[in-house]
């Protein structure tokens, strides 16, 4: 490609070690299609004849299908796609080929390319983050009454509902959702047309690129348009954010089919057993999702690291951006995916959750509650209730089963109505507060749930649907 300024070729060795080939062929469809918008462009403005232009559009949409059939052949003394490309049209189509790369680089292509495949992969993954959230809340739909304890510390704190639980991990991904919908805004513009850095004296026309490959405009100044990887790097943010919840939620559900909670049992679908232990059922997709999220921080340090010293601009560091970026993606898609057919296959168990209960006082609050409504200033109650708790735990029963003597021994205040307060049940149903555990309350959030999360989908799945609409428009034949 560059053989003119150079003596000698260079070596197998370095060929062979400086080639992304394996990693960007993934990019062969975007480079296509960018392309054909870069050769209508130089025709519309007149810098090619129409003609070489129609037989490159015609090349393209060839080396499109070449591609679809698996015939297209990469040549890994190529270096990278885009040259790939670049070579297989002119040897199909001969001399006009050799033009297509008038007024571009690989540098702005590879930064178009790169940014065409992940708003696929950003849009892909709202629709996904959204699938999940729709089995988390059928599940909480299921078991608005279901009582389990909940915790702080790893310890029993109040009883919540499982369903109110289980919409604290939809509005993490809910946030996850909204954070893809934002970066995609920074991700959708068109660095097509920076050329190697300065941009070009030929008089092209960025918008109308821009415009056919779907973005929203052109990146405003060219050394930015080759060198940006924010883009690259808050993609893999998010991604990993995202995997920080999904292994959450699977440390969880680990945690939670041990036989020491027993609280949920995954379907068999989605565990496997000891190759010695007989009686085994382990959790292993849950535990391997929580142990790709390494992967997903791994790969963003990496990227970072990779980015934080970079001098402007285009360094062929930037070409180990891509392996990152997908490990990310790859991961973050087939957990997504995994994790909610896992879910919409599990049973919880409403008997151990609220057997679970009756350990660990956590109707404590209720008592100190209890005073307050009375009168007594919240830090003598909590005092109060403290000795209650602690006279408890001696005599080994549960705060209700203290007799009122027992009971008044701590306060006078105490009456017999205080036991009515003391019921799980109780603690639940009377935190209506707004956000809070009561079926009231979860009702509540789950309605706004399932509305925010639709409307975060359809943004999705509308822009989706406007970049079809763009490509079928590049692509229909002149
Ligand atoms: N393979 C390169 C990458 O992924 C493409 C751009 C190469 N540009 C260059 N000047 N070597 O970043």
């Amino acid at each position: 490609m560059w053989a003119g300024r150079f003596k000698e070729i260079a070596s197998d060795q370095t060929l062979a070690f400086s080639s992304s080939l394996l990693i960007d062929r993934r990019l062969a469809w975007y480079d296509i299609v960018g392309s054909i918008a870069h050769a209508r462009m130089l025709a519309k403005q007149r810098i090619l004849p129409k003609s070489d232009v129609q037989s490159m559009v015609t090349g393209l949409h060839d080396l499109m299908e070449e591609l679809e059939t698996g015939d297209f052949r990469f040549s890994e003394k190529l270096e990278d796609v885009h040259t790939n490309v670049e070579f297989r049209l002119t040897e199909r189509i001969g001399e006009a080929g050799a033009r297509l790369h008038t007024a571009r680089s690989r540098n702005d292509q590879v930064a178009t390319d790169f940014r065409m495949f992940l708003r696929d992969y950003t849009l892909e993954t709202c629709s996904l983050i959204a699938n999940l959230q729709k089995v988390l809340m059928a599940k909480a739909e299921e078991h608005i009454d279901t009582i389990m304890p909940g915790f702080t510390h790893m310890q029993h704190a109040q009883p919540v509902t499982l369903a109110h639980h289980l919409l604290s991990h939809v509005a993490r991904l809910q946030r996850d959702l909204e954070r893809c919908l934002d970066s995609y805004q920074r991700l959708n513009v068109c660095p097509l047309g920076s050329a190697a850095l300065a941009g070009t004296t030929f008089p092209i026309d960025r918008a109308y690129v821009s415009r056919s490959l779907g973005f929203k405009a052109p990146c405003e100044n060219s050394m930015d348009g080759v060198s940006d990887r924010d883009f690259a790097a808050e993609y893999g943010f998010v991604s990993t954010l995202c995997m920080m919840h999904l292994s959450s939620i699977c440390e969880e559900i680990v945690l939670w089919s041990s036989p020491e909670f027993g609280f949920v049992e995954v379907s068999d679908a989605f565990a496997t057993g000891s190759s010695i232990m007989p009686q085994k059922k382990n959790p292993d997709v849950a535990e391997l999702v929580r142990g790709r999220s390494s992967v997903a921080l791994g790969e963003l340090t990496a990227l970072l690291t990779m980015l934080k010293a970079l001098p402007l601009t285009y360094n062929r560091d930037l070409q180990e951006d891509k392996a990152r970026v997908f490990a990310i993606a790859d991961t973050l898609t087939s957990c997504l995916t995994i994790t909610a057919s896992m879910i919409s296959t599990s049973k919880y168990d409403k008997e151990r959750m609220l057997a679970a209960c009756q350990k660990g006082y956590l109707n404590a609050t209720e008592l100190a509650d209890y005073l307050v409504v009375k009168g007594v200033p919240f830090r003598h109650a909590h005092e109060i209730t403290g000795k209650a708790v602690r006279y408890a735990i001696e005599k080994n029963v549960s705060l209700q089963d203290l007799t009122l003597k027992e009971m008044r021994s701590f306060s006078s205040i105490i009456k017999k109505d205080v036991f009515k307060v003391l019921s799980v049940q109780s603690c639940v149903e009377r935190r209506t507060s707004y956000g809070g555990t009561a079926s009231s309350a979860v009702k509540e959030q789950l309605r706004r749930a399932r509305s925010i999360s639709l409307s975060g989908e359809k943004k999705a799945e509308a822009e989706g649907k406007r970049l079809k609409a763009a490509y079928s428009k590049l692509l229909a034949p002149a």
